[in-house]
Order: C-alpha cells, then structure tokens, then sequence
C-alpha cells in the first residue's frame, strides 16, 4: 500500500496536530473547504484540525442521512457549539432512502451511499458554498480493507482511483489517513475535544445501514435504532470496543400470548478489539445477554429473537454489511 502507517507509538500528538494544520492551510490558501461531521472521533478530530487552520473558511455539516442512531444530529451540533464550532444539519434523509430502495447486496448498498454522499450531497454543498475541498477524516484501517478488497469504506475514493476533481468536482483532504484508532483518539484528546467523543466507539460511515441486512428500509432502520438504543444503554459500563444491534433479513416463528408470531431477529454483537483489525466476542455474563434479549423483545415488540455473536474477525467482521 502507498501510505504508509504512523503508529500510536511514534506518533507525538502536538507534532502532528502543528503538521496537519500547516498542511491544511498551504493546500486550501485563501479559499474555502467543506467537512461532514459525524459525532465519531475521525470526523471530529478532523472539524476541530480544520478550524485551526482555517477558521470560519470550513464550513462543517451535520448530513442526517436517516441512518443515524436516536437523536444525533442535534445532539453533535449541540456539543460542537460548546467548543465554538457552528454545525449545519442537512436534512437528506429522502436522498438516501431513495438510493437504498430495493438494494440488498452490501457492496451495492455502500456503493450506493458512497455515491449519494459525495455526488449528491457534498456535490451539491461544494456548488452552494463555492468550496472546492472536502476534509474527511479516512484513517488506515478504512484504506486497507477497502484495498485488501474486504469492504468498500464508505469514504474511499482516491485509492480505488477515483479522481474527486473529475467526479464530483472538489479535492478531497485526509489529514487521518496514517493514523489507526488509538492514534486518532490521542490526537483528539491532544486538540481538547470533549472527552465523550473520543471514548465513544466507533460507528460506521454508512451508520445504521450497515447493521441492516437485506433492505434498507425507514421501518427497518427505525426498528434497528431502537434495538441499537438497548444494546448501547446495557453494554456502555463494558468498556468493550464497540458493541452493536444487527437486523436480519430472514423473519423466524415465535410465540407471544399463547399465538404465533412471525417476527424479527436480531443479532448483538461485542467486540473486544484494538484497532478494528481483529476483534473477539467480549465475554459477557448470561445475566447480561439475558437483560438483552428481555428489553429488545419488549420494548421492540417485532422482534421475537435476539441472538448473540460469538465469532471472532476473521471470519467474521465487526458490522454485518
Ligand atoms: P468491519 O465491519 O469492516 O469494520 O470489520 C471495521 C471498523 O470500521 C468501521 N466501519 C466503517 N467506518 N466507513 C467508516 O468510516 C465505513 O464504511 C465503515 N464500515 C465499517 C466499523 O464500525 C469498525 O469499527
């Protein structure tokens, strides 16, 4: 692979933080750039280096692609007012939705909200806001799963040769694409970010897509946020690397007052991990799975299964898409 990794071990946070600002800086100059923020701690860490360098010429957006966990969007904008940076939500949940509609196939799903991201709605923010780059926060475990041919990251696109300028009509700028998780989360603790946003795991680009299995589907995804609100409220005190909810495609006979229930299933997964590399199933308690499979089955009433994974990547991987 042509970049090369900085590891958290030779990483000196200050350094990089002075050497990726001076970067940002010398390649934007005196013009204007936009950034997508998350809430995850590649996107944060990316708006905060960005508005070093440049000030109000970054504008950042919230995009509420409809696949987003409960309540996020205002919940990020809200926690970046706290440290001075104003954030946009744009609403493009329609977009995505539409984009989503009758895909099934992982790869096509991630092709399909690469695409409406960066052809429709950065496109269209480029256009409006006169910005000719965007800053995302790509790190290297993204670069090399999509290259290994593993998973195509929703946020890879120079790498698989796409030239942004062509394509989409902006230049892309990856001041993370070096750095794996920890190194990310030493370098946002480094910038002073809310704790919160570096000690918060992981959530994929394609958010809550990439926990559907089969299609994409507002009821679906609405059904999947519920159960991902459980899974986070019981296993947050696990400290583990990420913990999550995945909706299956296929419906399973159940039983509920007395009659039969043809209802969903849903799948928890807990990783224990270092960097999203590998990963092992944490070793929770019964009690724990229990409480799991009590509070989706009730509080998310068509789901009448709940099963846990117990895979370790590989085989498996951390997301089900
Ligand atoms: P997988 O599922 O490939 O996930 O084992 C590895 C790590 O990456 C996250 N993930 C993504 N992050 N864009 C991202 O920014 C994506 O398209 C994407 N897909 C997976 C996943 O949550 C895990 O931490």
């Amino acid at each position: 692979m042509r970049i090369k990794e900085l590891k958290v071990e030779e990483l000196h946070p200050e350094e990089f933080i002075e050497r990726k600002v001076e970067e940002i800086t010398s390649i934007v100059r005196s013009g204007a750039a936009i950034n997508a923020l998350s809430g995850g701690v590649d996107s944060s860490t990316v708006t905060v280096l960005g508005h070093r360098a440049l000030g109000d010429r970054l504008k950042t957006y919230f995009i509420d692609n409809g696949l987003m966990r409960q309540d996020e969007p205002q919940r990020i904008a809200a926690l970046f007012e706290t440290v001075g940076i104003p954030v946009e939500i744009v609403d493009a949940k329609k977009q995505f939705f539409d984009a989503l509609k009758g895909v099934t196939d992982p790869e096509a799903k991630r092709e399909a909200i690469t695409q409406t991201f960066y052809k429709d709605v950065f496109g269209t923010l480029v256009k409006e806001s006169g910005a000719r780059y965007l800053l995302q926060g790509t790190n290297y475990t993204d670069v090399e799963e999509t290259v290994a041919g593993i998973k195509r990251q929703h946020n890879i696109l120079e790498q698989l040769g796409i030239d942004t300028q062509e394509a989409y009509g902006y230049t892309v700028i990856e001041p993370l694409i070096q750095l794996r998780k920890r190194a990310i989360r030493a370098v946002a603790r480094a910038l002073r970010l809310p704790e919160e946003v570096y000690t918060r795991p992981p959530f994929p680009g394609p958010a809550l897509a990439a926990r559907v299995i089969g299609e994409v589907t507002p009821e679906r995804v609405e059904l999947i946020r519920k159960a991902t609100k459980i899974v986070e409220e019981e296993l947050e005190s696990t400290g583990a690397f990420q913990y999550l909810a995945i909706l299956h495609e296929d419906k399973v006979t159940g039983l509920r007052g007395g009659k039969r229930d043809y209802g969903m299933q849903v799948e928890v997964r807990c990783w224990d991990s270092e960097d999203a590399r590998t990963g092992s199933p944490t070793k929770l308690p019964h009690e724990t799975l229990e409480r799991l499979a009590e509070r989706i089955t009730t509080e998310v009433p068509a789901v009448v299964s709940v099963t846990y994974n117990i895979t370790k990547k590989p085989p498996s991987t951390i997301e089900a898409v």
